[in-house]
């Protein structure tokens, strides 16, 4: 399984260079290993992704849970991680997700652009699970996309490289879809749970005592950390089985272990969100095989994925290969550093792999040819891959 089809599709020029490298006050890690030690540094760092750095917090009774470090964030994620642990989305959700797959799929007919059918599925399953039931998922799905419609960001400079008019679209482009997203979506679904209460994401909210603006926060956190990731990872998945006969082959009759382990190796090689960054808080020492190296409070740590997931070190030959069950170390998750690692390592990797592998199963089981591929793009705030126009067609 190593032959030049099945290496990563979403190619970008980022400059390569050794598994640790300093510029500045800027460190970037490429080494499966030192980046596990830096994302694992408990209070030595602090979130500086997403522009983490630059969102007024002041407002909130608690920090967003991407956002926030420290104690409180350890609170907040054992209390949300009831909802994600693997045994409870395979029973509890496992339903959800079949009839999701299955309405969209059986109502297929003749080309269709699978990157608008894996919005609306990812948005529809992480909805239910986040308890966001009130409202139109077609329409909250055109809501979130537009979070993501933003100016270039370059989070290694102070001013992330913005001139003060793209900081005011910036503003404005950031706070109009969150004020639609209240009104639409997240307002009619606090109602309905403050009348009655469930047992989801924003039931628990409720119960520990967020305010609604805590809630927002939280919501647009999933929605975009887990509904639109996930997207790109399924129309990701769709492209590489459909132009690899032999994995399709191996995908279609494989056991679900089977299924996920090509799920888990496409992640591996086509990471949703390409870098992390973390800002050091106290002096941290970090061991790479040839030498320790110290950061300084203040720098600036870019963990990146995409290099990183390619470690020889960790994956061993042929690093770019699609090579499904490829033999890890022990400890080393089949995605490697695609899900994160540590303090903020995503919650959402069984959410996502089995809602991909309830849609990737009946999509496949219908057929369908590649009408035209579809067209790469990268978002600055994820740093990753975006995949749009992919229209395929079912007999
Ligand atoms: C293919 C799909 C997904 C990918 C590639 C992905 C990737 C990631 C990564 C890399 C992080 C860590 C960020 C960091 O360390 O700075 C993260 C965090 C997070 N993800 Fe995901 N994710 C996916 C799906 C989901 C889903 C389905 C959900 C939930 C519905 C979700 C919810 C979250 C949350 C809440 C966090 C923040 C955790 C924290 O900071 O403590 N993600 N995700």
């Amino acid at each position: 399984m190593s032959s030049a089809s099945n290496r990563r599709r979403a190619t970008r020029a980022e400059p390569d260079g050794p598994p640790v490298e300093r510029s500045g006050r800027v460190w970037r890690i490429r080494s499966v290993d030192a980046a596990r030690q830096v994302l694992r540094a408990r209070r030595a760092t602090r979130q500086a992704g997403f522009t983490a750095e630059f969102v007024p917090k002041g407002f909130l009774k608690h920090h967003p849970i991407l956002m926030s470090d420290g104690p409180l964030h350890d609170e907040q994620r054992s209390k949300v991680g009831r909802f994600f642990a693997p045994k409870v989305v395979a029973e509890r959700y496992a339903g959800l997700m079949d009839a999701a797959a299955s309405a969209r799929i059986d109502a297929l007919v003749g080309e269709f652009d699978l990157a608008e059918v894996a919005l609306s599925y990812s948005v529809e399953v992480t909805a239910e699970v986040v308890g966001l039931t009130h409202s139109d998922v077609e329409k909250m799905a055109r809501r979130l996309v537009t979070f993501f419609r933003q100016p270039p960001a370059d989070l290694t400079r102070p001013d992330l490289g913005r001139s003060p008019r793209q900081w005011l679209q910036a503003a404005v482009n950031g706070l109009v879809p969150i004020v639609r997203f209240h009104l639409a979506d997240v307002r009619p679904a606090l109602r309905a749970h403050r009348r009655t209460p469930a047992d989801d994401i924003i039931g628990h909210l409720i119960a520990q005592g967020y305010t609604n603006a805590d809630i927002l926060v939280e919501c647009v956190t999933f929605g975009t950390a887990g509904m639109v990731t996930t997207r790109e990872f399924i129309a990701m998945a769709v492209w590489h089985l459909l132009t690899d006969a032999a994995l399709a082959g191996r995908f279609r009759d494989g056991t679900q272990a089977e299924r996920l382990a090509i799920l888990n190796e496409i992640i591996r090689l086509e990471p949703v969100v390409g870098h992390l960054y973390r800002r050091v808080t106290e002096p941290l020492e970090v061991t790479c095989p040839a030498e320790t190296v110290t950061l300084a409070p203040g720098d600036l740590i870019d963990v990146c994925v995409r290099a990183a997931n390619a470690d020889p070190e960790t994956v061993g030959p042929d690093p770019l290969a699609l090579r499904p069950g490829r033999e890890l170390p022990p400890g080393v998750d089949a995605s490697v550093l695609t899900f994160g690692d540590g303090a903020h390592r995503c919650p959402g990797q069984p959410l996502a792999l089995l809602a991909a592998d309830a849609l990737l199963t009946r999509l496949l089981a219908r057929a369908p040819v590649v009408v035209r591929e579809p067209t790469l793009g990268w978002d600055d705030l994820i740093e990753g891959y975006t995949l749009r126009d992919f229209v395929l067609r079912v007999g």
